[in-house]
C-alpha cells in the first residue's frame, strides 16, 4: 500500500516537473503583436535578415525613427540575438549611418532590408543592403556592402553600386542585346510591356549597372553566395552570383520573371528544391504572396501560385504582411519560419512582425494563420 502511494506521488511529481519544464522552454509566437526585446523595448529592426551563427539567431534590420523620421535612416542597422527567436537581446547598431554628407550612407539616406552572411574562407561577416542616396527618393536603386570581423559589428561601410555594369544576363539573347528602344516609352502600354519583358531596362542600364532595390542573399550548399534583388524598375528579379569573398559580383546573373513585379524575395531550400516567397509591388501596402520553385538557385524558376491558405482577405494580403526572410529552425529538419513585415506606413517604427510556420501540404509549402503557435507545430 505504502509503496504504491509512494510510486503514485513520484509519478505525479515527475509529470508536474515535465509540465513546468515544458512551460519554461515552450516559446509561444504571437504574430502581429508588439515584440519586446529582453529589456522590454519593442524590437526595432524592420525588413530584417537573419543569420544563424554559433547556434544563435542574429536579426539585422532597419532601425526606424518615429513618424516621418521613419522614412529615412537616421541610425542604421540594428542587430539582435536570440537562442529561441522570441527572446531578443539588443546588440545595438551594427552599421551606423554617418554625419558626413559626402558619404553614400549619410544620415537621411534610405537603407533597407539588410542581410548578413558569414564567409568561412575570410572569417568576415558580410552585409549587403538596399541603399537609396540621401535626398533622391528611390531613384538611385543601389546595393551596398559593409563588413565586420564580429557578427554583431561594428560593420564598416565599403561601397555602394549598381551591379553587373557592362555585362549581359546569362539568359539574354543576341536579339535582346541588339534591340533598339525609345527609353522614354510609357512602360504601362502594350508596347511598353513587351519592351520591358524583352529587357529594355537591362539595355538602358547596361553601362552604369543594373538597378537594385528589395533584396536578399542566399548561401548555397557549396558555399557560393547569391544576391537576389528587384531590378529593372522593380519589374524583374536579378539573381547574381557573388565572388568567393562575397564582397563583389562575378558578373554571372539571370533575369527571373520579367515584368512580373516581384519584391521582398525570401528563399529557403527544401527536399533539394529552392523555394522563393516574394510579394507584388504595392509599396508599404500588403498584397498577395507569390511562391516559386527551382532546381537550382539560378533557375529556371517556376511560379506555383499563392502559398497562403485561409480567408480571402488573408490570402490577398499575406495575412497583412510582406515577406522579409525565411528562417531555418536550428536543430530541426525541414522546419522553416516565414517572417514578414506588417508595415504601418504612417509610423514605420510601429510596424509589426508576422512569423508563421511553413507547413507542407501535399509536398507544397503553405502558410496558414495562427493567433499563437509553438515549435510543436513542426512535430
Ligand atoms: C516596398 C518595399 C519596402 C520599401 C517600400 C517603400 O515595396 O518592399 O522595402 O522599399 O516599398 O515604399
Amino acid at each position: 500500500m505504502k509503496i504504491s502511494r509512494f510510486l503514485f506521488l513520484s509519478i505525479f511529481a515527475f509529470l508536474l516537473l515535465l509540465v513546468v519544464c515544458k512551460q519554461q522552454v515552450e516559446v509561444v509566437f504571437s504574430p502581429g503583436e508588439v515584440m519586446p526585446d529582453t529589456d522590454g523595448v519593442p524590437v526595432n529592426a524592420h525588413g530584417a535578415g537573419f543569420l544563424i551563427y554559433n547556434d544563435t539567431y542574429y536579426m539585422f534590420g532597419e532601425h526606424k525613427g518615429s513618424g516621418n523620421a521613419g522614412y529615412v535612416a537616421n541610425d542604421g542597422v540594428r542587430c539582435y540575438s536570440s537562442k529561441n527567436l522570441k527572446d531578443w537581446k539588443d546588440e545595438g547598431i551594427a552599421l551606423a549611418v554617418v554625419d558626413d554628407e559626402s558619404s553614400d550612407i549619410a544620415k537621411g539616406c534610405i537603407l533597407e532590408r539588410p542581410k548578413v552572411i558569414y564567409n568561412e574562407k575570410t572569417g568576415k561577416f558580410v552585409m549587403w543592403f538596399h541603399l537609396e542616396l540621401k535626398g533622391q527618393g528611390y531613384v538611385a536603386a543601389r546595393t551596398a556592402l559593409a563588413v565586420a570581423d564580429k557578427v554583431t559589428g561594428p560593420y564598416t561601410f565599403v561601397k555602394s553600386l549598381r551591379p553587373c555594369a557592362g555585362v549581359w544576363p546569362l539568359n539574354f539573347s543576341e536579339e535582346q542585346k541588339n534591340a533598339e528602344y525609345d527609353y522614354a516609352m510609357d512602360r504601362w502600354t502594350d508596347e511598353g510591356t513587351v519592351a520591358v519583358v524583352n529587357g529594355m531596362y537591362v539595355k538602358r542600364d547596361f553601362e552604369g549597372g543594373q538597378m537594385s532595390r528589395d533584396m536578399t542573399l542566399w548561401v548555397d550548399d557549396d558555399g557560393k553566395a547569391y544576391h537576389i534583388a528587384a531590378s529593372e524598375e522593380n519589374g524583374t528579379l536579378h539573381i547574381c552570383e557573388l565572388t568567393d569573398d562575397y564582397m563583389d559580383f562575378t558578373g554571372k546573373y539571370v533575369r527571373v520573371f520579367p515584368d512580373a513585379n516581384n519584391e521582398a524575395p525570401a528563399i529557403f531550400k527544401y527536399n533539394d528544391k529552392y523555394y522563393m516567397i516574394s510579394s507584388g509591388c504595392t509599396g508599404w501596402n500588403p498584397n498577395a504572396a507569390r511562391l516559386s520553385v527551382a532546381d537550382s538557385i539560378m533557375g529556371e524558376w517556376k511560379y506555383l501560385g499563392n502559398p497562403c491558405r485561409g480567408e480571402k482577405r488573408q490570402i490577398n494580403t499575406t495575412f497583412y504582411s510582406q515577406s522579409t526572410y525565411i528562417i531555418p529552425v536550428i536543430g530541426k529538419e525541414n522546419a522553416f519560419i516565414y517572417w514578414g513585415d506588417r508595415w504601418k506606413s504612417s509610423n514605420l517604427i510601429d510596424s509589426r512582425y508576422i512569423m508563421l510556420p511553413i507547413l507542407f501540404e501535399d509536398g507544397q509549402p503553405v502558410l496558414r494563420w495562427y493567433d499563437e503557435w509553438t515549435m510543436d507545430v513542426f512535430e
